[in-house]
């Protein structure tokens, strides 16, 4: 078979060691070839290939980001979208399609598919938001990252008695705020499946002062105040639609620094999350993933998505991974709140 991979959505660390299993596997194993598509569907929509070889792919496992690009093209909202990706993929000579991505990727993928396209799916997000998988790939690197970035200003906080509040990404999904504020022992967390009161996180950071501790707050990007409105907070749209989230950090900060007279500062981690290189479980994670799904294309099994469930790798349906959005269940956030204030 004549496979095309490509990579869709905000990158993250691991996308490489997929790429690499799936052609490794795909060339020594099951005597495949594979062509990369630029710039996630963007490439399929437009034409875009480079060689995919097991010399492209040598070296790249602990590289960060992605060496196919990546974008967030929605070809659905170009209008012949489908017939252009269609025409592509056959003059390219591809049978099957491999997609790393999102819930927008997948999403698209499990659309091809029902308009007679083959594809499989591997998820990717350092968000870990996708419901069908336990974990994404991604998602541990952001969290180590986070949780690093957290113990760095604890002690500038320390030392100069003041509180911070840290934001981190995860969109609509408060996964990193969880993990990472637990891992960092944070004094604080918000994310966005549960509305907060300013009063309560300032009670939070006055009893912290109280007993010489300098407050952290984490909180997600899409955390809210309660009654507040995500518009508040948005940066326009990303290419599919979604608001681009940023700034309850600087704002809380102030309104905490307003009502308690504690010093605050606030400290946006952004991309950093996403750059580099993925940690150990990050890249066996995306090793396993990336030999499961050229596993499932040999054996002609599209509209399928491979997910880790425990500790195995299956495979789920398209439609059942894209279908809702993995958040926070309200018992996790209430098992941490042990550690608030
Ligand atoms: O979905 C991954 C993610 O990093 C989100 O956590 C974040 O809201 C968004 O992408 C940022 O997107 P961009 O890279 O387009 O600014």
């Amino acid at each position: 078979m004549r496979i095309g991979l490509l990579t869709g959505g905000g990158d993250c660390p691991g996308l490489n060691a997929v790429i690499r299993a799936v052609v490794t596997k795909g060339v020594t194993v099951h005597g495949h070839e594979f062509v990369g598509f630029r710039d996630g569907w963007k490439g399929p929509l437009e034409g875009l290939t480079r060689p995919l070889g097991l010399e492209d792919v040598a070296g790249i496992l602990s590289l960060g980001g992605t060496i196919l690009g990546s974008s967030r093209t929605n070809p659905y909202s170009t209008d012949g979208g489908v017939d252009l990706i269609r025409e592509n993929v056959q003059r390219a000579g591809i049978d099957a399609l491999v997609a790393l991505g999102g819930e927008d990727t997948l999403g698209v993928a499990k659309r091809l598919t029902d308009d007679g396209l083959g594809v499989v799916g591997v998820p990717k997000t350092i968000d870990n938001d996708l419901a069908a998988t336990d974990y994404t790939f991604g998602f541990d690197t952001a969290v180590g990252i986070a949780t690093e970035a957290i113990d760095r200003l604890r002690t500038t906080a320390q030392s100069h008695h003041r509180a911070m509040v840290v934001e981190v990404m995860g969109r609509h999904a408060g996964w990193i705020a969880l993990h990472a504020g637990t891992a960092g022992g944070a004094n604080g967390i918000l994310i966005p499946e549960q509305q907060f009161e300013v009063a309560e996180v300032c009670g939070w950071v006055e009893s912290c002062m109280a007993r010489g501790v300098a407050p952290i707050i984490v909180t997600a990007e899409g955390a809210l105040p309660s009654g507040g409105e995500e518009q508040l907070l948005a940066h326009g749209v990303d290419e599919f639609g979604h608001v681009r989230l940023g700034g309850i950090a600087e704002w809380l900060a102030e309104e905490i620094e307003q009502a308690t007279g504690s010093e605050t500062r606030s400290a946006v981690l952004g991309h950093l999350q996403r750059g580099g290189t993925p940690t150990a479980y990050d890249r066996v994670l995306s090793t396993r993933l990336g030999l499961n799904a050229i596993d499932a294309v040999h054996e002609r099994d599209f509209g399928m998505m491979v997910a880790l469930r425990g500790t195995d790798i299956v495979r789920v349906s398209l439609a059942e991974a894209t279908d809702e959005l993995k958040t926070v269940p309200p018992e996790r956030y209430a098992e941490v709140a042990a550690f608030f204030g």
